[in-house]
């Protein structure tokens, strides 16, 4: 039997639930039942009411909010090592000690934290919601961690005064991107659009038509009428922007931009997962019981 087989098999016959993130490899996203952002993704385990296990294809700090919000489901994780780097970059000492820097400031973490950071946030939000999440607080300043791209973004179209917590928190895969790149892939291609991730440096969003989520780029490229698409986000999203509009182009604005992390899971270890019930991803339950809270809020303000 094929591979693709035997998941499809093991995947009824367990009752489970593949979810993928948009940077999975393609015969990933092609198998699983449900591809998207990180909020949709979130939404997706949160709602999942049939399943009796959900694998999480992507990165530890999404498979441990899927765990957060499933407490009483099996969740997934392919590989043990998929681990987002920027997600290690803040630290619970971090945050107590800005805490008490700006005792009235409140603390928005951007879903890729770990799910201890979560325990101490009032309010999470992803790349799609940030600013919405920020302008719902009542406070002009807040605190935000880990993404320091992402809190300038905000702090922009927000208009409110976000505190990056570090000070340095980055992804390495979108510091690649860089705006030269964009200029001469411009002169090559004078109509093409620009999109990009809000991960991206203040230069890349500086030269961008659109920015937003991986999801929001999605939509974004289908609802324009551009024909030619110069892309600042990691690779795997390419898969799904071709599949979905197939008529337009799609150019990645840096070739090799890619989530080594992400692209540790595989078809073969999907299967073994799956067959093997691993890797259970599990959250101590008082930390689990805070970062809850702080992710609820969330989806409350956005719906
Ligand atoms: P999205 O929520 O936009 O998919 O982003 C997740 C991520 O890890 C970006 O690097
Ligand atoms: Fe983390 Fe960057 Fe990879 Fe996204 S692309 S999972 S932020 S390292």
């Amino acid at each position: 039997m094929a591979l693709i087989d035997k998941i499809l098999k093991l995947k009824r016959d367990k009752r489970a639930v593949i979810l993928a993130h948009n940077y999975q490899r393609p015969e990933i996203q092609d198998v699983a039942d449900y591809v998207g952002d990180s909020i949709e993704l979130s939404r997706k385990a949160m709602n999942e009411k049939e399943a009796e296990m959900i694998v999480f294809s992507a990165v530890d700090f999404m498979a441990e909010s899927a765990a957060i919000l499933n407490p009483e489901k099996k969740v997934l994780l392919p590989t043990l090592g998929a681990r987002c780097p920027m997600a290690q970059m803040l630290t619970v000492d971090e945050i107590k000690r800005c805490k008490l820097q700006y005792p009235l400031a409140p603390v928005v973490l951007y879903v890729n934290t770990l799910a201890s950071a979560k325990a101490y946030a009032d309010v999470c939000c992803t790349s799609a919601n940030a600013v919405e999440v920020i302008e719902s607080l009542d406070a002009d300043t807040v605190l935000f961690g880990p993404d320091r791209n992402l809190a300038e973004y905000a702090e922009r179209k927000a208009g409110k005064k976000v505190i990056p917590i570090p000070e340095w928190g980055f992804c390495p895969t979108h510091l690649l991107f860089q705006p030269e790149d964009v200029q001469i892939l411009k002169m090559q291609h004078p109509e093409a659009v620009v999109m990009v991730h809000p991960e991206c440096s203040s230069e890349m969003r500086n030269v961008a038509d659109f920015v937003g989520s991986t999801s929001q780029m999605c939509r974004y490229a289908k609802e324009s009428t551009a024909e030619t698409f110069i892309v600042g986000t990691e690779e795997g999203l390419l898969h799904r922007l071709i599949r979905d509009n197939p008529e337009k182009k799609f150019i990645l604005a840096y070739e090799d931009a890619v989530c080594p992390n992400m692209k540790l899971n595989t078809l073969e270890k999907l299967y073994v997962a799956l067959k093997e019930e691993k890797h259970l991803v599990t959250v101590p339950e008082p930390i689990a019981n805070k970062a809850r809270k702080a992710l609820e809020k969330m989806f409350e303000i956005t719906n």
